[in-house]
C-alpha cells in the first residue's frame, strides 16, 4: 500500500517535472517572425508568411547605443530587445536588454516572472543585489562587477543593479523567455492602479498611514 503510493507520487513527479522546468515553450519551426500588427491572441505572437521573414528580423543593432540615463529619478535607461522590439526572437524563448546607468543610478527591485536572466558588465562599476526567497532566510547576494564580469538571476528572485563607480555603467542581460516581464517592486507596492489601501500596507509595513501615503505621492504618476 505504502509502497504503491510512493511509486504513483514517483510517477507523477516525472511526468510534471518537464512542465514545472519550463521556460517558454520550445518552437515548432525554425523562425516564426512576429507579426506584432495580428489581431489574434495567442501564447507569443503569430507568426509572419516565412516569406516575408527576412534577414532583418534576425539581426538588430538596437543595444550597440545605449540611452541617456541621466534624464529621470532612477539614474537608469533600459534599452528593451524582447519580442516586441525584436520581432525575430518570437517563439524561441530568448532576449536582451540593455541597461545604462548614471553615477548613483539603479535599475530599482524588480522581478522578472517568466525569465531567468544572465548579464554581463561591459563597462563601469555595478553593484548587483539579488534576495533569495523565505526557503534561504531571505538572503542578499551581492557583489561589485566590473566589465567583463556576469551575473545569474534566477527566475521570480528580487533583484537590482546599482552605480556605485564614479563614471556611467553599463550592463548587457539575456533572457530565457522572448518576454520576461518586470515586476518592479516600489512600482508594484505604492503605484498600482487603483492603489492598494493604504491601512493595508501601514499594516504590512508596520509605518503609520502618513509614511505610505509619503511614498505613494512619489510613484502617483505610476511611473
Ligand atoms: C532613454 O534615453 C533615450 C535616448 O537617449 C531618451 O530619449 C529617453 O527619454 C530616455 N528614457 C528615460 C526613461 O529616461
Ligand atoms: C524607475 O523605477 C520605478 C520603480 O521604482 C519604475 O516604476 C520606473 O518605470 C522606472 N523608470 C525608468 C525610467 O526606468
Amino acid at each position: 500500500m505504502e509502497f504503491s503510493k510512493t511509486l504513483t507520487a514517483v510517477i507523477t513527479a516525472l511526468l510534471l517535472a518537464p512542465l514545472l522546468m519550463a521556460a517558454d515553450p520550445d518552437p515548432l519551426q525554425d523562425f516564426c517572425v512576429a507579426d506584432l500588427g495580428s489581431k489574434t491572441s495567442v501564447n507569443g505572437y503569430p507568426c509572419q508568411p516565412s516569406s516575408s521573414a527576412g534577414d532583418e528580423f534576425l539581426f538588430s543593432s538596437k543595444v550597440a547605443k545605449g540611452g541617456d540615463p541621466s534624464s529621470n529619478p532612477n539614474g537608469s535607461n533600459v534599452t528593451e530587445l524582447d519580442v516586441t522590439e525584436w520581432p525575430g526572437v518570437n517563439t524561441l524563448g530568448v532576449s536582451m536588454n540593455r541597461v545604462d546607468f548614471a553615477p548613483g543610478g539603479t535599475n530599482p527591485p524588480h522581478i522578472h516572472p517568466r525569465a531567468t536572466e544572465v548579464g554581463l558588465v561591459t563597462r563601469g562599476e555595478l553593484l548587483v543585489g539579488i534576495i533569495g526567497s523565505l526557503d534561504s532566510g531571505n538572503r542578499y547576494y551581492s557583489r561589485v562587477l566590473r566589465a567583463g564580469e556576469t551575473f545569474v538571476i534566477p527566475r521570480g528572485l528580487m533583484h537590482f543593479q546599482f552605480n556605485v563607480g564614479q563614471a556611467e555603467a553599463t550592463m548587457v542581460v539575456s533572457f530565457n523567455s522572448q518576454n520576461p516581464g518586470i515586476i518592479f517592486v516600489p512600482l508594484t507596492m505604492f503605484g498600482s492602479s487603483p492603489p492598494i489601501p493604504t491601512t493595508v500596507l501601514a499594516k504590512a509595513l508596520r509605518v503609520d498611514a502618513e509614511v505610505v501615503d509619503l511614498i505613494k505621492s512619489k510613484f502617483a504618476g505610476g511611473y
